[in-house]
């Protein structure tokens, strides 16, 4: 078991809120800016001009996103001397298919977009896997800015240069590491978010205390209202998350080591995704709720964490209404997520799978976690009976 080592100090509550927050991803020359605020759209032209100046640049954004915010996205490119054009794909995770990475691709070829220029990911998770993807490919590597519209993307996705499509055997089994040379995170956007949407990715902000950061995760305990009401504790949870997430990556961007400790939660969580068809049944950070939830009481069967220390953490992701039991998945009682066996079977074929070893990220403590790579499939069989067969009190 690898030890976690502290990845936030607790800089959520002094944070500046007027100015933008500026997290730097310090990966030496691929090394970028995070900037976060209320209204960095706006600054989007300048900021690009500033590190690619004559760029030209294509927009990769779905029609919900492109509703709200392509026209202020152009505005602020165009402010700025920025010619633009767009491609607009479906929405949700379909997207994230050979078909539409061609389409994408095809796109950008007849835009124009060379080596010089820039892709423009304005969107969630989907928009900027698949966007990101497409440039890493494009003439063999062209740059790309994230402008993440969902809370998941801001504090997750967008950040650390994970970019890919599904399979049809499998989520985010054909991509490329290709990291982004600025991501502007507006947490004004977020304000479009459905409540579900945007409680989704809270998981994600969450889940930073669990893994490596008690005192953010105290903090988040005490200021959850203000994230979700948008004050400024949103900007802040958002910049600490991003500056784990950062300080992560900057240490192990392949994922050789600490970066997997990200996963914490997603070995159960992409598990209960695939068993409900990557439905609007369970949203990705619904899944990552349930199963961070599931890691937590599983670090208490194999005598890692205190009871207490999981019931905190299983309580603080149901007082912001996400799920955290396999009862609460829509559909539990009429569906079902199939029996012990093949949730298990789904989990072999995650990519957090070592030559037939179940690999997860269990919990020492809350802020404490620890990559455990040798699991007895047949201990987590015993725990997913038991919790298929809870009857919620
Ligand atoms: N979402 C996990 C990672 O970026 O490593």
């Amino acid at each position: 078991m690898t030890p976690a080592t502290s990845p936030a100090t607790s800089t959520a509550a002094k944070s500046s809120q007027a100015a933008p927050v500026i997290v730097n991803v310090a990966l030496g020359e691929r090394a970028y800016d995070i900037v976060i605020g209320r209204g960095v759209l706006a600054s989007l032209g300048h900021r690009i001009k500033a590190i690619r100046p004559g760029a030209r640049v294509a927009i990769v954004t779905d029609a919900t996103v492109a509703k709200h915010w392509l026209n202020q996205t152009q505005a602020a490119l165009s402010e700025a001397g920025i010619e633009s054009t767009q491609i607009i794909v479906g929405e949700g995770e379909a997207s994230k298919s050979y078909g539409v990475l061609e389409d994408v691709s095809e796109g950008l070829i007849a835009a124009k977009i060379e080596r010089n220029d820039l892709v423009v990911a304005l969107g969630g998770g989907v928009i900027g896997d698949l966007a990101g993807f497409a440039a890493s490919i494009v003439r063999r590597g062209v740059d790309f800015v994230q402008v993440p519209t969902s809370l998941l993307a801001q504090v997750d996705s967008s950040v650390g240069g994970k970019t890919g499509i599904n399979s049809p055997k499998g989520k985010n089994l054909v991509g490329a590491f290709h990291q982004p040379v600025l991501v502007v995170a507006d947490t004004a956007v977020l304000d479009t978010l459905s409540p579900r949407q945007f409680r989704a990715g809270y998981a994600e902000v969450a889940k930073y205390g669990v893994l490596g950061d008690l005192a953010f995760f105290e903090w988040l305990e005490k200021n959850h209202p203000d994230v979700f009401a948008g004050g400024p504790a949103r900007e802040q949870a958002i910049a600490a998350s991003c500056r784990a997430k950062a300080a992560i990556v900057a240490r192990d961007e392949r994922e050789t080591g600490e970066r997997a400790l990200l996963n914490l939660g997603h070995t159960f969580g992409h598990a209960l995704e695939a068993a409900t068809g990557f439905s609007d049944r369970l949203f990705h950070g619904e899944g990552v709720a349930v199963g961070m939830t599931l890691a937590a009481e599983f670090s208490v069967v194999q005598g890692l964490i205190s009871n207490d220390d999981a019931a905190r953490v299983q309580h603080h992701l149901a007082s912001v209404g996400l799920p955290t039991r396999l009862q609460d998945i829509a559909g539990f009682s009429q569906e079902g997520l199939g029996d012990a066996d093949s949730l298990l079977a789904l989990m072999a074929q995650d990519k957090k799978v070592k030559r037939g070893k179940l690999t997860f990220i269990l919990l020492e403590k809350i802020g404490r976690a620890v990559i455990a790579n040798n699991v007895d499939p047949n201990a987590v069989r015993a725990f997913l009976v038991s919790k298929l067969t809870h009857k919620p009190g």
